[in-house]
């Protein structure tokens, strides 16, 4: 497996890494076992950083990776993050960067994980209204500790990632990117690439739309986060499964799966981008890998930008809910 460096700051991890999201079931049911065996699969690929959080499945995640840690050398790098909340009496989210919050977050995920430091720990979304300067002494303040190695931020615009990179540097941006998902171009991937920060690609795989096999919205469950996605609702899903249909016989007559497909245009974008496709099944993953000995020339590349120009998506990326906590720049 081809080698990435998580910023100048960060450790050299695989060069996609493994969503575990998936393990608490945001696309479908799992189970832990199923979990364990994707992560075998992640291992024996060379796959070695593996993304969690803390409100994924409320541990769910965090805790399938730790029992699949227990007693083995799994040469993984560990991200997580936290700064999420629900309130309780209502479920409505909200963003807490306060130390004792995240102090009390990173120290459950730490148990969840059964390790006494994860690699790379992420603020999932801003608190607006927090200087981001004060989060970064309280991250700085856990790598003191010797709690965490690498700082991220997800969703963060640029203009906040050089306000933080001044106090310290920042080890990686993770955000929402893929071919429907282009908006880190527009400055995000060139601030990290000038910066020396890992960019971290989320949801790479479009939640699905580049499988092979178009996803069916019948058999979403009610806790699937695409069921009140605008771009699987109609009539935009349909539109946008009709619009990737040329881009999967391209990638049959390269011999490749579109899954593959998909991860090698992101690692062509930067040599510091690293994408983490989210998978529940071993099967699944080994595609995405595949993605990562797939060179494609400038050619290719054009064909790609011919089939699916920037923009081509029907419906936003998130609906107004699922949108809040991002932070805007453009
Ligand atoms: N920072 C953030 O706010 C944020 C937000 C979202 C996600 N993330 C992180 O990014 C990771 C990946 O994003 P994501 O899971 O949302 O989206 P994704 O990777 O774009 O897509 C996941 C979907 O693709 C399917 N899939 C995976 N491999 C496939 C293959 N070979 N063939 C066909 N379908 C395939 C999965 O189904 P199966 O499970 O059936 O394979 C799932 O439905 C997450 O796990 C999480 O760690 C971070």
């Amino acid at each position: 497996m081809k080698q990435r460096h998580m910023g100048i700051s960060g450790p050299r991890v695989s060069a996609i890494g493994l969503g575990c999201w998936n393990f608490a079931g945001p696309y479908g049911p799992t189970s832990e076992k199923e979990s364990h065996e994707t992560l075998a699969a992640a291992r024996d690929l060379g796959i070695t950083l593996i993304d969690t959080a803390n409100v994924y499945g409320m541990g769910v995640s965090e805790k399938a990776i730790g029992s699949f840690l227990k007693g083995r050398k799994s040469g993984f790098r560990i991200a997580t993050k936290a700064g999420i909340r629900r309130d309780p009496s209502t479920g409505t989210r909200f963003f807490d960067n306060s130390q004792d919050h995240l102090r009390a977050e990173l120290e459950t995920s730490l148990r969840n994980l059964g390790v006494d430091h994860v690699d790379l720990f992420y603020i999932h979304r801003r608190e607006a209204g927090r200087p981001i300067e004060e989060v970064m002494h309280t991250l700085l303040r856990f790598r003191q500790e010797g709690k965490i190695g690498g700082i991220g931020f997800s969703e963060i615009s640029p203009s906040s990632l050089r306000l933080a990179h001044a106090v310290s540097p920042v080890s990686a941006v993770q955000s929402e990117y893929s071919l429907w998902t282009r908006q880190p171009d527009l400055g995000m991937v060139q601030a990290c690439l000038d910066l020396g920060v890992g960019f971290v690609a989320f949801s790479p795989l479009g939640r699905g739309i580049f499988g092979a096999q178009a996803p069916d919205p019948t058999s979403f469950g009610e806790t699937d986060f695409r069921k009140a996605n605008p771009r699987f609702v109609e009539p935009n899903l349909s539109r946008n499964i009709a619009a990737v249909q040329p881009f999967k016989d391209y990638a049959r007559d390269l011999g490749a799966t579109p899954i593959a497909l998909a991860i090698a245009w992101l690692l062509a974008r930067g040599p510091h981008v690293i994408p983490i496709p989210g998978t529940r099944s071993a099967g699944h993953l080994k595609d995405c890998a595949d993605g990562v000995s797939l060179t494609l020339t400038t050619d290719h590349l054009a064909e790609i930008e011919r089939i699916l120009p920037a923009g081509f998506a029907h419906g936003d990326r998130y609906s107004a809910d699922q949108a809040i906590g991002v932070e805007g720049y453009c």
